[in-house]
């Protein structure tokens, strides 16, 4: 069967910029987040540019990654900055306390991070300790990582091969500071983060000074944004919010990744579609005490959390990463860009490996997810001007669960052209979309589409890929009106002229 939608796009009231910062990711000391998914060593049979994997930074590149956050995620509380710095081999390993307890060799430290992010050309978002070392630590990080002054913390950054500044423009205060980063009740994390802030140094990093980002709510915990805003919203620039797609189950024991019901699909867009009203609330008691919304919301970490690999929960993180998380990245881009007064950052979790990942890598193997193209077809997006576009949609219903078929956003981006993303989330019907241009004089479009037979269709190694961008050819243009026919279970990009 085939559903029918609708929409109007305003072209001629255009809104806030989308920052290239929505499309940001994540990369933390996990599993293979970092060894093996983009750290191989400079010895490595894997080709690589001073120990990084060439083919993660020639696939990241694709996608104009703006940001990369590192080093945790939890890792980042239980973190020494100074053993990652220095020559490799005299740097110590260490017990990797909230993953596994595996061995870090701390081979991979700021230089190497640096290194990586610039060879992707994203800028550095650094994750401060907060949980369990005292501001010092922070403050000379951030010294060695940014003075260009004659110090000693500077010098040492010298002598470790590195003479100019590293830019960082962007630094969290602290992860998860309610859970693995302290267990701390709100009142007590925004004492901490206000004796942090005060010995946040910018040292002279060119303006904009960094943006400091405090550790923020879980889901829905919205007294932790009302009392980190209210006792600490005028010294931070940016709060975060994490907000996992968990099946309905506890989260140990995950849905599955791959060889899903319909009933699961239904469940996960449901999930992921939540996100848009969460982000609502939070940023309507952000307007409370911002209401010239100063502050940024930064959701920096998104995405689906499923079981691992093995059937089982792990905690390397590790899962399969189908069509359906195609569809959930694009559903959070069209949601992100509707906010984007408010959210000006986020960060799928995360790059390599781990969770909803870009790319997974096997010994020298890798290969591209859905989620990858989704990112790669949204990236016309990145600094683009959002345009209103009110959708009417069927819905898709199963059981006591409905969605809305479409789901669907629009921009004019920095090449002038207009844009419009549309995830189809129905896994059984077509969707015709007809597109009401209004003022906008279009005469031309093309586009691309993400889909495949199956649901639960995954790329393999070794293997063409089943779940990749393809060329669009289901975009007609009569009288001012677009009509687009949208597979079943699809994301289609289209850019008209
Ligand atoms: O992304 C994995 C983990 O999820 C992060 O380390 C933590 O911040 C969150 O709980």
């Amino acid at each position: 069967a085939t559903q029918a939608a609708t929409a109007q796009l305003h072209a001629d009231q255009p809104g806030p910029t989308i920052p290239r910062y929505i499309y940001g990711q994540f990369s933390e000391h996990l599993g293979s987040g970092i060894y093996d998914g983009i750290w191989v060593g400079e010895k490595s049979s894997i080709p690589n540019v001073r120990g990084i994997r060439s083919d993660v930074v020639r696939a990241l590149r694709e996608l104009k990654v703006p940001l990369i956050r590192w080093p945790g995620g939890c890792f980042a509380d239980d973190y020494n900055w100074r053993d990652g710095i220095g020559p490799r081999d005299k740097r110590p390993g260490r017990k990797n306390n909230w993953w596994t307890g595996k061995h870090e060799s701390n081979q991979f430290g700021t230089h190497e991070f640096m290194d990586f992010a610039e060879q992707v050309g994203a800028d550095a978002y650094i994750g401060v300790n907060l949980g369990s070392a005292p501001p010092r630590d922070m403050r000379d990080w951030m010294e060695y990582m940014t003075s260009d002054g004659d110090n000693a913390l500077a010098n040492e950054r010298r002598r470790n091969g590195r003479d100019q500044p590293f830019k960082v423009p962007v630094v969290g205060i602290g992860n998860e500071s309610w859970g693995c980063g302290g267990n701390m009740r709100p009142e007590y994390y925004a004492d901490e983060y206000r004796r942090f802030q005060t010995f946040f140094h910018n040292n002279g990093q060119a303006a904009p000074a960094a943006i400091r980002v405090a550790s923020g709510a879980d889901r829905e915990d919205y007294n932790w944004t009302d009392v980190v805003m209210k006792q600490a919203g005028a010294k931070l620039d940016a709060l975060s919010l994490h907000y996992y797609t968990l099946p309905p189950a506890d989260w140990k024991e995950g849905g599955k990744a791959t060889r899903f019901s319909k009933e699961e699909w239904v469940a996960i867009l449901a999930g992921a579609l939540r996100i848009d009203d969460i982000i609502r609330r939070h940023a309507a008691i952000m307007d409370k005490y911002d209401p010239k919304k100063r502050v940024g919301l930064y959701v920096d970490e998104w995405g689906t959390w499923y079981r691992s690999d093995s059937g089982k929960f792990d905690w390397d993180l590790r899962q399969q990463n189908t069509l359906r998380d195609g569809v959930v990245a694009a559903a959070h881009f069209n949601i992100f860009h509707r906010h984007t007064d408010r959210v000006k950052q986020t960060s799928i979790a995360q790059t390599m490996n781990v969770l909803q990942a870009m790319i997974l890598t096997d010994g020298p193997k890798m290969v591209l997810t859905p989620t990858y193209y989704a990112f790669k077809m949204y990236v016309p997006f990145q600094d683009a001007t959002a345009l209103p576009l009110d959708v009417s949609s069927p819905s898709y219903r199963l059981g006591a669960t409905a969605i809305p078929s479409i789901n669907a956003s629009a921009a004019k981006g920095k090449d002038g052209k207009i844009y419009i993303g549309i995830a189809n989330m129905n896994p059984d019907d077509n969707v015709q979309f007809s597109v009401n241009l209004g003022t906008l004089a279009a005469t031309k479009v093309s586009g691309q589409v993400l889909t495949a037979q199956q649901m639960d269709q995954f790329n393999e190694f070794g293997k063409s890929p089943a779940v990749a961008a393809q060329p669009y050819r289901g975009a007609t243009l009569a009288n001012g009106a677009l009509t687009l026919d949208l597979p079943a279970k699809s994301v289609v990009v289209v850019g008209l002229e």
